[in-house]
């Protein structure tokens, strides 16, 4: 073999893993030999630029050269989609298409994913050129950006010349981890930000994904028989398809079949279940991994849609239903400032109230100044605002500019809080004090969240009272002050109740965990989940994080396999801060646990942030108290009353009136046998209609 062959061959065969492991999740050779074989390739490319191929595995990485993204002609016409605005609609659309009397005709539907449309061209099996939707006729040429997405397969499995239409899109975690970079208002801001990155290794630090969705063969000999053939061929080339895919024919069983004959996951049904089934997509879209604007209904048939044929704009055989996002407008009374825990500034628009959703707004995020500017935000203007799926309510748009003259709002240059002049990072302000009062306000109650410390009585009203009265000026502050003082101090609502309560709850934090003291730390990517993560990875003492951190020992955290190296940047920054490093230490005196016991506290922590009542006699735990035990040993709360801060109620035999406040209030019933189950099993009760990844289980 020579050198050429060598490096097409390594290609070929790294390619094969990467799909395997970006698109169908699975991993076919371990980390080590993978690397192996990936630094081989690199080494040899570098050796012999000559053979160095632009769709090589190796071109994920992306790379620092600037692109301005040339405009080039689309081969085929990038059509959009007709939309409709109810389920009604649809169903009209639906009737319209079925009075043609096509006793073959079916429907697929499929989720509209909230991304950038993206087409892909593919020349003998080879990825040429990604095109963004542009104007239809003529998009971008990103082709340099779309390379890094791993989910974009560089070759297929067969030499085929054809055109793929898909969506690249950011999940909802990504973006909470990402928005940082540039201040992007939801994923699908981002997702386009980073598709139109000028060097590409900015685009592939984030992890946009893909679904592909529509393909159109050069030859058309072989085009597939129908849209879902269409589909199980895209899968079989190395293509990700959304499962979450249905089909809807004269019976449920013709359409079970004709999945099934596919190879392709969804469900089938009958065509009267379509309105019910958009419903339920609809209802339950915010639990998915991923943001949906809307449901496509295509008709499955390809000589029916060549009969129904298009229009300039969209194809008369497929419409759009567009979940509408809530919207209101209202006028800018005002705008404050917010200091988060962590010093980053938040601009925050006060609003006229005005029913939105459901609920009433009165203020909305205007996110940061890139944001203002870009609106044209002033105090006094009459806006839109909207809540896209669960984030909380932002500005849109400004329909009317005020009478009074304001101009755009800015951000002032120094901490409203403090004074202290602010530093920009990245997109967004931030106050440098760590003495700044917002900021501990915001550190303190987080750290004496349910999550965190679990410190009922230190709500925000109470901390802000301890910090604005100057008795608490830092976390450690909550362990040394003395509360009895409180009371010579004649300070309004305070008296011998409530400086037990603060007494008892200091006492009580010194029994959690490590796992809730780490947490309550408040270090980036170091949440509830993240903590576990680094105790089971072995980090189950604090000495033992701030070494590695000390030394700049990523490799230690990324050993770690759901920690990646941005995380572990941030994790071994964080513990590098003096601030930090000093407060740990006070609460290390303080006598918090800043190690995992695992002789006490190998149960896992399953009852964590839940709060559990019991009520009757059991057979089991008798007396009842052997019960609540062993709630608390696994991280749970437990109270002798239901209130509307219960989450579970312990059933036992002869359960009277908890029972009755429980069913009110939407408390969960848990019986002696559930619960002994869960406790044998170390398993929680998860909400149903979610599978253990989380995602939308309609399937
Ligand atoms: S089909 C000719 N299917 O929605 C076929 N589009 O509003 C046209 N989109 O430009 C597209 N998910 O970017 C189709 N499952 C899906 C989709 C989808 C998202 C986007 C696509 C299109 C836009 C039209």
């Amino acid at each position: 073999m020579d050198i050429r062959e060598k490096m097409e061959s390594l290609a070929a065969e790294l390619l094969r893993y990467q799909e395997a492991y970006y698109v169908q999740g699975k991993s076919l050779i371990s980390d080590v030999e993978y690397d192996g074989l990936f630094d081989e390739l690199s080494r040899l490319e570098r050796e012999h630029p000559e053979f160095a191929d632009p769709n090589s595995p190796t071109q994920r990485v992306g790379s620092d050269l600037t692109s301005d993204f040339p405009e080039v002609k689309h081969t085929i016409p990038v059509l959009s989609l007709d939309k409709a605005y109810s389920v009604e609609e649809v169903l009209a659309f639906m009737s319209r298409c079925e009075e043609k009397g096509k006793e073959h005709l079916s429907f697929v539907e499929e989720e509209k994913i909230d991304g950038i449309s993206m087409v892909l061209y593919y020349e003998d099996g080879s990825l040429v050129r990604a095109v963004t939707r542009g104007n239809g006729a003529v998009g971008n040429d990103v082709t340099a950006n779309i390379r890094t997405i791993s989910q974009v397969p560089l070759r297929l499995k067969e030499k085929v010349t054809l055109v793929v239409r898909g969506e690249v899109y950011l999940a909802k975690e990504d973006f909470l981890k990402f928005r940082d970079l540039d201040g992007a208002a939801n994923p699908r801001n981002l997702a386009a930000g980073s598709v139109r990155r000028q060097k590409s290794s900015e685009t592939a630090a984030v992890p946009l994904q893909i679904f592909v969705y529509e393909g159109f063969w050069e030859n058309k000999e072989e085009t597939p028989e129908d849209h879902i053939a269409i589909l199980a061929k895209l899968k079989a080339l190395g293509f990700r398809i959304n499962p979450h895919l249905a089909l809807f024919s004269s019976s449920r069983e013709k359409s079970e079949k004709r999945l099934e004959a596919a190879g392709l996951e969804g469900r089938g049904y009958e065509f009267d279940d379509l309105g019910s089934y958009i419903r339920e997509v609809t209802e339950k879209r915010s639990s998915l991994p991923y943001e949906i604007d809307g449901m496509v209904t295509k008709i499955n048939e390809l000589d029916v849609r060549e009969e129904f044929g298009y229009t300039e704009h969209h194809p008369r055989w497929a419409i759009a239903y567009k979940f509408e996002s809530p919207q209101a407008e209202t006028t800018i009374e005002g705008i404050t400032i917010q200091v988060g825990r962590t010093g980053r500034i938040t601009p925050v628009a006060e609003l006229s109230p005005v029913a939105l959703g459901g609920s009433t707004v009165r203020r909305a995020t205007l996110h940061n100044q890139e944001y203002i500017d870009d609106l044209e935000i002033a105090i006094g203007d009459r806006v839109s605002v909207v809540k896209r799926g669960d984030v909380i309510p932002a500005v849109e748009q400004v329909l009317e500019k005020n009478e009074t003259g304001n101009t755009t709002y800015r951000i002032p240059s120094c901490c409203p809080c403090c004074g202290t002049e602010l530093t920009a990072k990245g997109a967004h302000l931030y106050c440098p004090n760590p003495e700044c009062p917002d900021q501990v306000l915001g550190r303190i109650t987080f750290f004496a969240s349910r999550e965190c410390m679990d410190m009922e009585s230190f709500g925000p009203k109470a901390v802000e009272l301890l910090v604005s009265n100057g008795f608490v000026k830092d976390i450690p502050d909550l362990y040394t002050f003395d509360y009895a003082t409180l009371l010579d101090r004649g300070i309004k609502g305070v008296g011998e109740k409530t400086v037990t309560q603060f007494r008892l709850a200091v006492e009580e934090s010194r029994k959690r965990p490590f796992s809730a003291v780490l947490t309550s730390l408040g270090i980036p990517e170091v949440g509830k989940k993240g903590a576990e993560i680094l105790i089971k990875g072995g980090f189950d003492d604090i000495d033992k994080l701030i070494s590695a951190a000390r030394a700049g020992d990523a490799a230690a955290f990324t050993a770690i396999p759901q920690i990646g190296p941005q995380t572990a940047a941030l994790i071994i920054n964080a513990l590098n801060d003096k601030v930090l490093l000093e407060r740990i230490e006070k609460l290390k005196s303080a006598g918090l646990q800043f190690h995992e016991n695992r002789g006490e506290n190998s149960l896992d922590q399953i009852f964590s942030g839940q709060v559990w009542c019991a009520t009757g006699s059991f057979e089991h735990f008798n007396p009842r108290s052997l019960a609540l035990a062993e709630i608390e040993k696994r991280g749970g709360r437990t109270t002798s009353s239901v209130t509307g801060k219960t989450t579970h109620l312990l059933l036992g035999k002869g359960g009277g009136s908890k029972r009755q406040t429980a069913e009110k209030l939407g408390v969960k019933l848990v019986s002696e046998e559930e619960f002994l189950e869960m406790i044998s099993k170390g398993e929680v009760i998860t909400e149903s209609g979610h599978d253990e990844n989380g995602q939308l289980s309609l399937f």
